[in-house]
């Protein structure tokens, strides 16, 4: 009987004899260790040339964009590092070689016969996202009943448990997924669906069933790779990391020049830009699902996270300032800030940002974010908060570049500046805009 350890149940000796066991280590070695693995980065759309680029820094070669997956072909340690660094990315996927599917019946062998003994843990919940297109099987719980079936076959040829099975109920994971969405990007939005709700992450498998051939793709991050291990509190309407850190990216800071985070409640925008400016790594403060793995390289992401450390600057080379008229939003933007490890590189300032001026804080131009607040109030004032926001860029920010969130696009008009371009970015489940300014 396994005993538990915190919200995760210890393994049993004998399970730990198999892990240990010189034909195990054979087989991980065979099978996973050498050779080019491919890994399928799921990104929002709107992030993926950023994203993109990421993967290049990286030293990898990402193929284009289709529908939210953006994949590469890499080692182990390539994963492990796109983990770790991609700011932009919501997770990353290992794919299986595909197999044929035409009947539930090919599902369960071809199930049976994938070494799930070498890369699942049987402590952690499986959530199955079935997506189908164009193929004889008709139905998703049937297939995802197959694949279970074959899961638990395959475990028991080794004495191990099949994981227990989490998979959110079919019908409720089918509406999640967005009715335009095709193939990746739809088995990405189920998979997605209620993933982050427990305090422990489940093993998310996709399988994509498309033309009678089926292809599995194992999650390796985990919880969504917003979730940065920082953020403890949030005010009302936090922005998600993954956003915050994009609009920097997409106005082409690289923490060269400073930054004020205008309107900056819990203080993602701040505290993604001072880590940023530092060159840390995003995922260096949060687990990965594939530490987890019987299969997990450990040696090899101790190397890559021990380089990513050494990468990291001991302090912003530029200045970063949040702005917030809400005392208790500053507390706890600076709590998170502390956790992230930046709060001394950034300059909290209590106060109205309509009384803000930069000069008065020897700021030279930068960037401007401005994240202003949604919902009714702002519906009836938006236009005049606009109008007043537009002249203080435009009388105190001369020079600097700006980012500016609105979720009504007409609004913008009101700025009296042409932005040089407006993305439509995911926003608390909302396409929201922000417009891209350099104020002349
Ligand atoms: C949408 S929230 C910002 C969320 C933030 N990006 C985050 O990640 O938590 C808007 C914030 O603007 C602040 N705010 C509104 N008007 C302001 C003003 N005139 N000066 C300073 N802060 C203001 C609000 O207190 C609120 O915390």
């Amino acid at each position: 009987m396994a005993r538990r350890h915190g919200g995760i149940s210890m393994r049993t000796a004998k399970q730990d004899e198999f892990y240990r066991s010189k034909s195990f280590d054979r087989q991980v070695r065979r099978h996973l260790k050498a050779g080019v693995q491919r890994f399928a980065v799921v990104v929002p759309p709107a992030f993926a040339p950023l994203c993109r680029a990421e993967l290049t820094d990286l030293g990898l070669a990402p193929a284009a964009e289709a529908n939210g997956i953006i994949e590469f072909d890499g080692k182990w340690e390539d994963a492990y590092r796109a983990n770790l660094w991609l700011r932009t990315a919501s997770r990353v996927l290992w794919r299986r070689p595909d197999f044929r599917s035409g009947a539930v019946e090919d599902l369960f062998e071809q199930s049976a016969k994938q070494r799930w003994e070498l890369w699942l843990d049987p402590r952690i919940p499986i959530r199955l996202a079935v997506h189908l297109a164009e193929s004889r099987i008709g139905h998703e719980g049937q297939a995802a009943e197959a694949l279970v079936a074959g899961i638990s076959k395959r475990m028991a040829q080794f004495r191990l448990p099949r994981p227990r099975d989490c998979s959110p109920p079919v019908a409720a994971a089918v509406a999640a997924v967005d009715p335009v969405a095709v193939g990746d990007a739809a088995a990405a939005a189920a998979a997605d669906y209620g993933a982050d709700a427990g305090p422990e992450p489940n093993q998310l498998i996709i399988a994509r069933i498309q033309r009678n051939r089926c292809q599995l793709s194992i999650d390796t991050s985990g919880f969504h790779l917003h979730r940065r291990g920082y953020r403890l509190v949030h005010t009302g309407a936090p922005m998600r990391e993954t956003l915050a850190a994009a609009v920097l990216l997409k106005a082409g800071w690289n923490g060269s020049t400073p930054l004020v985070d205008a309107m900056s409640g819990s203080g993602t925008v701040a505290i993604e830009a001072a880590r940023l400016a530092r060159n840390i790594a995003p995922g260096l403060d949060r687990r990965f699902l594939f530490e987890s793995w019987p299969c997990a390289f450990a040696d090899t992401f101790r190397h890559v996270k021990t380089k990513a450390a050494e990468a990291a600057l001991n302090r912003s080379p530029v200045p970063i300032v949040a702005v917030e008229r809400d005392p208790g939003a500053i507390a706890t933007a600076r709590e998170n800030a502390r956790k992230a490890r930046v709060d001394p590189d950034i300059r909290w300032h209590t106060g109205d940002f309509f009384d803000f001026t930069p000069v008065d804080r020897d700021l030279t131009p930068g960037l401007i974010v401005v994240d202003p607040p949604y919902g009714k109030r702002l519906a009836s004032e938006g236009k005049t908060f606009y109008q007043r926001l537009g002249v203080v860029l435009r009388e105190r920010f001369r020079g600097w570049r700006a980012a500016v969130f609105t979720p009504e696009r007409l609004w913008l008009s009101q700025l009296g500046c042409r932005p040089l371009r407006t993305w439509s970015v995911p926003h608390g489940g909302l396409a929201i805009e922000v417009a891209l300014f350099r104020i002349g």
